[in-house]
């Protein structure tokens, strides 16, 4: 039984010095219930009283010694894969971190701004009014009557027969000149609407900026002197303004006015379609009617109005061919703003 034990013990010691199976097994083989150390023990009976308690005690030798090998075994083995761990999960907290990508402004936005900063330097203020706005102030007050054959054009969409979305800035102008008194120097950027189909130059949703002087004396040299500085402010010192006569109901004289072309200098290039002009916004002295209807004496006082299209200039500026792409946000276009 010596020689049994003996041979259990080496064996053993053998297995866990290079383990190839797991430990459990191992433990199960040497120290289990069926295993060989406990089948030694299971023959004890056979042995005489002298010899029982010599190989008793060999026996629990031997199962000490295995024990505490395959315990040594498994505390080795549960440090290395704490070990493994922790390196798999370290954490350098002096890495720098990812940088947080900073949004931008939309081109509309971008070319509002610029439009801001522009008249705010020149002394106006900037005014806000209701998208949702009075038949009368949208059209009314600005000398467009009912069945006027200027609605026509800037037919929009009706809450009530009297409440409609803005087809245009310009009825901030009766809101401001009812409430104030001049001097008034103000614009008003801002949604628009209007009943047209979406395509490349035409959108539902557009936004103006509407301009408005009133004081004593205003006459279209002002006009004249203000829209010029805009222009070469906008789009560069070099830039000329050109009035041509054209007809809105709530200035008079009234005018289209052109800028020459930013690009080619006004020689003619694709930008202007070969004219060197190219036209930017509406202007006018503002009609006796319209002041009288918000209060003001045209017999004291005149002034200056203008409306542009804030979608217009950035189309313009940016060389962007088709307008719906302002509206799509589709972030490829965007990110090269
Ligand atoms: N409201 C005009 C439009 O939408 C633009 C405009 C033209 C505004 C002349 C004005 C102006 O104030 O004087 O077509």
């Amino acid at each position: 039984m010596r020689e049994t034990l003996e041979k259990i013990r080496k064996e053993a010691m053998e297995a866990l010095a290079s383990p190839s199976a797991e430990l459990e097994e191992l433990r199960i083989r040497y120290l289990g219930k069926k295993g060989e150390l406990t089948a030694v023990l299971r023959g004890m009976g056979k042995l005489s009283a002298e010899e029982r308690p010599v190989i008793g005690q060999m026996a629990n030798e031997v199962r000490a010694e295995i024990e505490k090998k395959i315990d040594e075994l498994a505390s080795a083995a549960k440090g290395k894969a704490m070990e493994a761990k922790l390196a798999a999960e370290k954490l350098d907290v002096t890495v720098p971190g990812e940088p947080i990508r900073a949004g931008h402004f939309h081109p509309l936005a971008l070319v509002q701004r610029q439009l801001e900063d522009i008249f705010l330097g020149m002394g106006y203020s900037i005014v806000d009014g209701p998208e949702v706005e009075y038949d009368y102030y949208n059209f009314q007050a600005l000398n467009i009557p009912p069945d006027h054959p200027a609605r026509d054009t800037q037919d929009t969409f009706y809450i009530t027969d009297n409440i409609l979305l803005r087809s245009q800035t310009s009825p901030v102008q009766a809101r401001v000149m009812e409430k104030t008194q001049p001097p008034i120097k103000i614009i008003s950027p801002g949604r628009v609407y209007r009943s047209d189909a979406v395509d490349a130059t035409h959108s539902p949703l557009f936004h103006q900026l509407e301009g408005l002087v009133i004081d004593r004396g205003i006459t279209m040299g002002d006009l004249k002197g203000a829209l010029d500085m805009f222009a070469k402010r906008m789009f560069g010192e070099k830039t000329e303004i050109r009035f041509r006569p054209h007809h809105f109901p709530f200035t008079e004289p009234s005018a289209e006015v052109d800028v020459s072309c930013f690009v080619c200098g006004g020689k003619g290039c694709r930008l202007c379609k070969g004219e060197g002009w190219i036209e930017i916004l509406g202007a006018g002295m503002v009609h006796p009617n319209v002041l009288r209807n918000c209060g003001i004496d045209p017999e004291v006082y005149s002034g200056f109005a203008f409306g542009l299209g804030i979608e217009r200039i950035a189309l313009l500026k940016y060389h962007i061919d088709d307008m719906r792409l302002l509206y799509e946000n589709d972030i490829r276009f965007l990110n090269q703003f």
